[in-house]
């Protein structure tokens, strides 16, 4: 049976530019600081640690700190070699917990095999968690009170406004049940009043259910997973997962398939990565303003 013309015309995709949309965030961010600074305060403080020398860890962590001096918050870094011990990093970050002139903590994952990432997490100064990982910060989010909340489900969000993508009532589709991103991209949704399925690698069925989503969130690190036969036409497509492959970095969404289906679609390069370093700087600049109640 033929359709119609209006149904089979390619739809047009917005595709996010990340790094216009977290420069102007972080250029309103540029601004409170200054503020703040013109008031005889000083700029607000992240701590990044990192321990061993991955290359994209490393490439990351510079970034990080180049994104903080850039709004003229201040940062600093301290580079732990691969043979640190979980006890030399909790005795690290008890002296940041206790440095008044650190508000944000960030350990850079993943972190050496010795070292365990949940038991790092809860040393963390729940008032410093810009990264939001500590369990209270995490229970928090639970319990709708949540003020510091995971950086890339926060880009996420942020994102999803700025397209004017409708929540209320959507149904959103969340590939990927990490702590980092599919739990809590989930209650998020949630929260906004979204139906929320969270689907992960022993979902029966996954394109089935993935055509039924409004809003698709992709997190799994498996390049090019999601096909243009899983997204119904019209879906905002979130893409989390960045995977080296042959040199070249691929999402787990299969873009150019998805480009013409999808009404917006998060591109690997300058989409949510941006984004995530932003709300970090968003999160250590609320850590300092809640800690100095300024
Ligand atoms: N490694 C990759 N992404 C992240 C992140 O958002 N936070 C931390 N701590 N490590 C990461």
């Amino acid at each position: 049976m033929s359709r119609p013309a209006a149904e089979d015309a390619p739809i047009e995709t917005q595709v996010l530019d990340g790094l216009a949309l977290a420069k102007s965030l972080r250029g309103e961010m540029a601004e409170e600081i200054g503020k703040l600074v013109a008031a005889g305060l000083r700029p607000p403080c992240l701590a990044v640690v990192l321990a061993g020398d991955d290359p994209a860890s490393r490439s990351y962590v510079k970034g990080k700190q180049r994104a903080c001096s850039a709004i003229g918050m201040d940062s600093v870094e301290h580079l732990l070699p691969e043979s640190t011990t979980q006890d030399e990093l909790l005795e690290l970050i008890d002296q940041l917990n206790a440095n008044d002139g650190v508000d944000g903590i960030l350990v850079q994952l993943p972190l050496p095999d010795a070292i365990s990432a949940a038991a790092v997490a809860e040393r963390v100064d729940p008032a410093k968690d810009a990264d939001a990982l500590h369990p209270l910060t995490s229970g928090r989010l639970l319990a709708g009170t949540a003020k510091l909340v995971s950086c890339t489900p926060l880009g996420i969000m942020a994102v999803l406004d700025h397209h004017e993508i409708p929540i209320e009532g959507a149904h959103a589709v969340v590939i990927g049940r990490s702590n980092i991103v599919g739990k809590p991209i989930s209650l998020l949704l949630q929260q906004r009043n979204a139906t929320v399925t969270m689907c992960h690698s022993r979902t029966r069925d996954l394109a089935g259910i993935c055509r039924q989503a409004d809003i698709l969130v992709a997190a799994t690190g498996r390049p090019c997973m999601v096909k243009a036969d899983w997204v119904k036409p019209g879906a905002a497509v979130i893409d989390v997962g960045v995977t080296e492959v042959d040199g070249k970095l691929v999402g787990d969404v299969d873009f150019e398939a998805v480009k013409g289906i999808a009404r917006l679609i998060t591109p690997s390069r300058r989409g949510i990565g941006p984004m995530t370093i932003t709300m970090l700087l968003r999160n250590t600049l609320l850590a300092y303003r809640l800690r100095k109640r300024v």
